[in-house]
């Protein structure tokens, strides 16, 4: 223990690292389980807990091979001691489930999505355990993943299949570049700077991590055995998101013909703008507010921003995707500060390019919080309806990018305001539909090495 502005931090050897961190190697795949019973899931702990990588740095060699663990709600109570009355402290939420119907209200999944059809993290596939693993090479994936796979059969743990009619693990796609996600935009740039320098600031640690309070989000439980044992974790909202690269392409080239015409432009730079439009920014990261009418490699890492000024939405859309997750400066109808994520994720399944590939592909979605509802859920009700702010012109309106058209309630147009008229997209396709979710926590090393003694 240290102290960092008066307070009194934790090891980082004692959070698990992508907590911190994003994890760089370029190869992963993340294994869902069910538990069989408490010995099993004892036995599976304690065989890959030597591969649990802290937050600690890792000097100037990075780990050939490493992985964190995340257990749900049901995956707590089978392989802790908690009691039920234990398991009660456990915010509603995490209890629950994101198939639940009070996190339904905001997640909406209906439709193509609907639980129902889920891979896992619904009542026919519970999920007690994902472990994300993380490899150097393609050998080295292969390697840590036969040792998870042999202490689950041990185990007697069951694992989920999620892809390609249940045949395949989620395992990241390599060869695209790092940050960079389908339908091609850089990724990963904004993330919240988890310092400890003001517990309201939304981008504070103390946000994230479990046991520091007072904050903003109030991340918990903390008290009784509950709160012990969630010491030092953090919340993953692990969430598979299908991206139907194919239908977003023909959109855009669709659209483009027209928005040209309407703006005096190529059809070519009309489909970079339209790409840039939904999303809040250019292909390259820039953002929009920044770089209205071009990308521009100079900004296009820039964080520093706001949408406060743009009241008419003529740099960037109302409902562009990083102006619904992270409105920044704008006013909120309620009160309360904006919630921040921390985004861990990867692409799965091979571009476009590569012809040969018939499987499907999207994004496996690490979403790291400390309150799922106020953080997470919050963010997913703004992006199916925006209705957060009394500066957005529709309050039914919805995320242009990742929105779940099939629900009954939404305006489905997106508008783009420009000097020359709005540009308006009836009936917008739904280009993301949900393949799975779980609701981890990511516990700290201490209490996971508690679990396999
Ligand atoms: C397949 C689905 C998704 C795609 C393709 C996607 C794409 C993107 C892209 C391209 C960016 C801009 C790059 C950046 O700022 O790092 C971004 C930012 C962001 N996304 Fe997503 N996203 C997806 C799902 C989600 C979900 C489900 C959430 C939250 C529940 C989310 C929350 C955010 C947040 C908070 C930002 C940062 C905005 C900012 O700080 O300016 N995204 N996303």
């Amino acid at each position: 223990m240290s102290t960092i502005n008066d307070v009194t931090v934790p090891d980082k050897s004692n959070i698990q690292g992508m907590i911190l961190r994003g994890f760089t190697h370029p190869y992963s795949c993340h294994m869902v389980f069910k538990f069989k019973d408490q010995p099993g899931a004892k036995s599976f702990i304690k065989a890959i807990f030597p591969y649990v990588q802290s937050a600690e740095s890792w000097g100037d060699e990075k780990p050939d091979l490493m992985l964190n663990i995340g257990l749900t709600c049901s995956g707590i109570a089978m392989v802790s001691n908690l009691n039920a009355t234990d398991m009660k402290y456990f915010p509603w939420t995490f209890q629950k489930g994101p198939a639940s119907g009070g996190s339904q209200q905001s997640l909406n999944d209906c439709g193509p999505s609907d639980p129902s059809k889920w891979a896992f993290g619904n009542t026919t596939q519970q999920v007690d355990c994902v472990v994300h693993t993380y490899a150097m090479s393609p050998q080295m994936l292969k390697q840590l993943v036969s040792i998870v796979s042999n202490a689950a059969t041990a185990g007697g743990l069951t694992e989920y299949l999620p892809l390609d009619e249940g045949t395949k693990r989620l395992e990241e796609y390599a060869l695209i570049p790092r940050n960079s996600i389908h339908f091609g935009y850089l990724d990963g740039i904004d993330q919240p700077k988890l310092g400890w320098t003001n517990p309201m600031d939304p981008s504070d640690l103390r946000n994230f991590l479990i046991g520091y309070p007072p904050s903003a989000f109030s991340p918990g439980p903390t008290l009784g055995d509950a709160g012990t044992f969630a010491k030092d974790g953090c919340y993953n909202a692990f969430r598979i998101l299908l991206q139907d690269v194919e239908l977003f392409d023909n959109f855009l080239s669709t659209n483009a013909e027209n928005i040209a015409k309407t703006i005096g432009q190529t059809p070519k730079y009309a489909k970079e703008w339209l790409a840039a439009k939904l999303n809040g920014r250019w292909i390259n990261g820039s953002p929009l507010e920044l770089s209205p009418d071009e990308p521009d490699p100079k900004t296009s890492h820039s964080t520093k921003f706001g949408y406060a000024g743009d009241t008419s939405g003529m740099k960037c859309p109302f409902a562009a995707h990083s102006r619904v997750a992270n409105p920044r400066d704008e006013k909120l109808s309620e009160q309360g500060p904006v919630p921040r994520l921390i985004r861990r994720g990867m692409a799965y399944g091979a571009p476009p390019l590569i012809n040969s590939y018939k499987g499907e592909r999207g994004l496996i979605g690490l979403f790291l919080c400390g309150s799922l509802p106020t953080q997470f859920e919050l963010l997913y009700s703004w992006i199916n309806t925006t209705n957060f702010s009394a500066v957005f012109p529709s309050q039914n309106g919805q995320d242009a990018l990742i929105a779940n058209r099939s629900m009954e309630t939404a305006d489905t147009s997106f508008t783009i305001p420009t000097d020359k008229g709005p540009v308006v997209i009836k009936d917008m396709p739904q280009f993301v539909v949900t393949r799975g979710t779980a609701y981890c926590l990511l516990p700290s090393l201490s209490t996971l090495k508690s679990l396999a003694e």
